[in-house]
């Protein structure tokens, strides 16, 4: 029997690079990219679309079981995978400000983060992939305790906020920076204080302060600690 994927998972607060250092790190592992915040985002749009309040748990509920999540690889190379629901590629709908807040919302609601574990699970156990690099708040804590090597990754407020502001400016989103710096608090705020799954580090987590390092950098020390894990893990295997 060939050995399980292994799971990377990378947690931490918004803004502090997950998303971009996920993405290189699973390109250059080959390994499958699992982006649950698009997930809860995905949840938000589909809701508000629907007519449902963020906190209905009845609908939301009801809601769940219908939605067809998945992703697609990049339209470009090197692009964001595509993130499709149903057939529709909602990756740029779900990247907006409101649904931002939204997803911090439906994500406090138990009824969802319930909800959406197996579909999680599955996507980054599919048996052709090798690995998964999971990015999300609850990934280490929650969705896979036993991961097979856990990462922090955080940054200071003010640079989290510069580079969010920075990437909304790109897309031409008219949002001022102190809009960002108030959206990036509340979420914060909503992520670590509810009371499922809060966003803190797994006791076994390694923490990375990503301010002093660039992405390179840091993908770079992952993708070592990946390597050498998976050496073991190989050498291991092959002694049994
Ligand atoms: O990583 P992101 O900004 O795309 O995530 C959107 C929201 O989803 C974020 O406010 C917190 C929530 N989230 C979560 O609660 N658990 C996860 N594993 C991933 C995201």
């Amino acid at each position: 029997m060939s050995a399980p994927p292994f799971i990377v998972a990378i947690d931490g607060p918004a803004g502090a690079g997950k998303s971009s250092a996920s993405r290189l790190l699973a390109v250059r592992l080959g390994f499958a990219l699992v982006d649950t915040g698009a997930i809860y985002r995905t949840v938000a749009l589909a809701a508000s679309r629907q007519g449902i309040a963020f906190d209905d748990d009845a609908r939301l509920a009801r809601m769940l079981p219908a939605l067809q999540i998945r992703f697609a690889p990049p339209v470009t190379p090197g692009g964001g995978q595509q993130v499709l629901l149903g057939g529709e590629d909602v990756s740029q709908a779900i990247r907006t400000p409101p649904m931002s807040l939204g997803a911090s919302a439906v994500s406090a609601r138990p009824v969802v983060r319930a909800g959406l574990l197996e579909l999680q699970r599955r996507l980054a156990l599919a048996p052709e992939n090798r690995g998964a690099v999971m990015e999300g708040r609850d990934i280490g804590t929650v969705v896979f305790p036993d991961a097979d090597l856990k990462i922090f990754l955080t940054a200071g407020e003010g640079q989290r906020a510069q580079r969010r502001f920075a990437e909304l400016q790109q897309k031409g989103d008219p949002s001022t920076l102190d809009q960002v710096r108030e959206d990036q608090r509340r979420r914060d705020k909503n992520d670590s204080e509810r009371a499922v799954a809060p966003l803190k580090p797994a006791p076994d987590a390694r923490i990375l302060d990503s301010s002093e390092l660039d992405l390179a950098g840091v993908v770079e020390q992952l993708a070592r600690e990946v390597e050498t894990r998976l050496a073991a893990r190989e050498a291991r295997e092959a002694r049994r």
